[in-house]
């Protein structure tokens, strides 16, 4: 059985959809949800399904990421996590960090990439006239948003979409995309799940 570690930054849907999925003959259980931020309402989700949680807070470190990374691998370590998936962790993790997990760690990104690394894609899709936005699943590298991708699924921008509607409508793909690809990656099948 594979261990699974969930960093979050927020409200932690996709952690959840994780963990929900994480049951039966899946080949991964959830060890972890670990935060940089105390209040993030997926921490009190993850306690609530019974899955151990920490914090630790980026700002007392002030922009020294390597200080706040040493703080944060503490209970990751100690959960012996064989994966770590990255769900809506909106810290840029230092090369060094990503090299210990190298080859197993995940991240879902709400863009087809590689459009749109980084932030307010939905926007930027909206702002290219592009006609179909999406969610990818990959596996991190030390560059931002990069790495091999593991899965994609794609949603209709449709007439009047706002940010927000189109942020609405990947989310849900989200949830379904991510379990997938885990599925298959605990499993040692990295074919790109196609949604
Ligand atoms: C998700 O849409 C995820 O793709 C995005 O943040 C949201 C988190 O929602 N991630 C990024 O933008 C990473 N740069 P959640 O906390 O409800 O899962």
């Amino acid at each position: 059985m594979k261990r699974v570690a969930i960093l979050i930054s927020g409200g932690g849907s996709n952690m959840v959809a994780l963990a929900e999925s994480m049951t039966g003959d899946h080949p991964a259980r959830p060890v972890l949800v670990a935060s940089n931020d105390p209040v993030a309402g997926g921490l009190a989700k993850a306690a609530s399904m019974g899955i151990p949680t920490a914090a630790v807070d980026h700002r007392p470190f002030k922009g020294d990421r390597a200080a706040f990374e040493a703080e944060l691998l503490r209970p990751i370590l100690a959960a012996e996590p064989d994966i770590l998936c990255l769900a809506g962790f909106m810290r840029v993790l230092t090369p060094d960090f990503v090299g210990r997990f190298s080859g197993r760690m995940l991240n879902i990104h709400p863009s087809l990439l590689p459009k749109y690394p980084g932030l307010h894609t939905h926007q930027r899709a909206l702002d290219s006239g592009d006609s179909e936005a999406g969610c990818t699943v990959h596996e991190v590298t030390p560059a931002l948003d990069d790495g091999p991708i593991l899965g994609q699924a794609r949603v209709p921008v449709l007439p009047g979409d706002t940010a927000a509607m189109l942020a609405a409508r990947v989310l849900v793909q989200e949830h379904r995309l991510y379990p997938a690809v885990l599925r298959r990656y605990a499993a040692g099948d990295r074919t790109p799940v196609r949604l």
